[in-house]
C-alpha cells in the first residue's frame, strides 16, 4: 500500500475565539477527486492552508506522502490554487513565466531552465489551450483562463496532489469543462485532488468522494449519500449539525 496523499488527525484550528477547524479527521488515498463542500466560514479555505502548512494548527497532525507538508512541498509533489480573492493578479509575469515556477524546484544547479523545463511548459500549456496566450500578462487574462494557468503549472510540475480552493468560482462553462476533463486525466495518472466547490450539480459527475464541512467533518463517502436531504440540511441548513 502506497501512503495516504493526506493524512489529517484531530486537526483543530482557532483565530482567537474563532473555532475554524474542530478535531477534524480526513485520509485521501491517492488517484482519487474528493469534494469538499460546506457553507461560507465552515472552514475550507482554513484546511488547506492546515494542508499547506500556513496555518499553525492548535492541536492535531497533517501528514502529505507520509512526510511533513514542507517535506512535500519540498519536492514539489503539491500544487494548491488558492481561492481567487486571496491572489494578487498584478504581479507582472506572463503566463508562460508562471508556469515555468512550477518547474523550480526541479531546475539543475544553475537555476536556468533547461530544454526538458521549457519542453513540459509548451506542453502544459498545451494541454489546457492556453499555447496562444504564452505571452500574455496574467493580469490580462479571465478568470477561467487564469485557473488553467495553474492547472497548466500544476502538470508541468509533475504535482501528485492538487488543492483547489473554489475553482469554479467566475468561470465560464467551457473552461470549466477543460479543467473538469485535465482533472480527470490527472486523477488518472494516480494524483489525489482536493477540490471544493458550491456547485453541487456537479458534484456526482465530478467527485469521486465528497467531504461536508461544518468546521468538523460531518460525512466523508459516496456523492450519492453526500447528497442526500438529510446531509444537505446538516451541511448547509440552519439548525444544529
Ligand atoms: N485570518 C483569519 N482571521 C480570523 N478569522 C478567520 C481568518 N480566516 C478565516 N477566519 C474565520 O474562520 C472561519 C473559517 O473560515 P474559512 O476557512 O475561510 O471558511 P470557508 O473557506 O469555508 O469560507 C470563519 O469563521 C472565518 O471568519
Ligand atoms: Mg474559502
Amino acid at each position: 500500500m502506497s501512503d495516504p496523499v493526506i493524512e489529517v488527525r484531530d486537526l483543530s484550528v482557532r483565530y482567537g475565539q474563532v473555532q475554524a477547524l474542530d478535531e477534524v479527521d480526513v485520509v485521501l488515498e491517492p488517484g482519487r477527486i474528493t469534494g469538499l463542500l460546506g457553507m461560507n466560514g465552515s472552514g475550507k479555505s482554513t484546511l488547506y492552508k492546515a494542508i499547506m502548512g500556513t496555518v499553525r494548527p492548535a492541536a492535531g497532525s497533517v501528514t502529505l506522502f507520509g512526510g511533513t507538508p514542507a517535506a512535500a512541498r519540498g519536492k514539489g509533489l503539491v500544487a494548491y490554487m488558492p481561492q481567487s480573492e486571496s491572489i494578487d493578479w498584478d504581479f507582472p509575469l506572463s503566463v508562460h513565466e508562471v508556469v515555468m515556477t512550477g518547474r523550480y524546484g526541479k531546475l539543475g544547479p544553475s537555476r536556468r531552465p533547461r530544454a526538458i523545463d521549457k519542453a513540459a511548459v509548451t506542453d502544459a500549456l498545451a494541454r489546457v489551450g492556453l499555447t496562444e496566450l504564452a505571452g500574455r500578462q496574467i493580469g490580462e487574462l479571465s478568470g477561467g483562463q487564469r485557473k488553467r494557468v495553474f492547472v497548466a503549472r500544476a502538470i508541468a510540475q509533475e504535482a501528485r496532489l492538487l488543492l483547489l480552493d473554489e475553482p469554479f468560482a467566475g468561470v465560464d462553462k467551457a473552461s470549466e469543462r477543460r479543467i473538469i476533463t485535465l482533472l480527470r486525466e490527472l486523477r488518472d495518472t494516480g494524483c489525489g485532488i482536493l477540490i471544493s466547490t458550491h456547485d453541487l450539480a456537479g458534484v456526482p459527475e465530478l467527485c469521486d468522494e465528497v467531504i461536508l464541512l461544518k468546521n468538523r467533518v460531518l460525512f466523508h463517502g459516496h456523492p450519492d449519500v453526500a447528497l442526500s436531504p438529510e446531509n444537505l440540511a446538516r451541511v448547509f441548513g440552519l439548525e444544529a449539525a
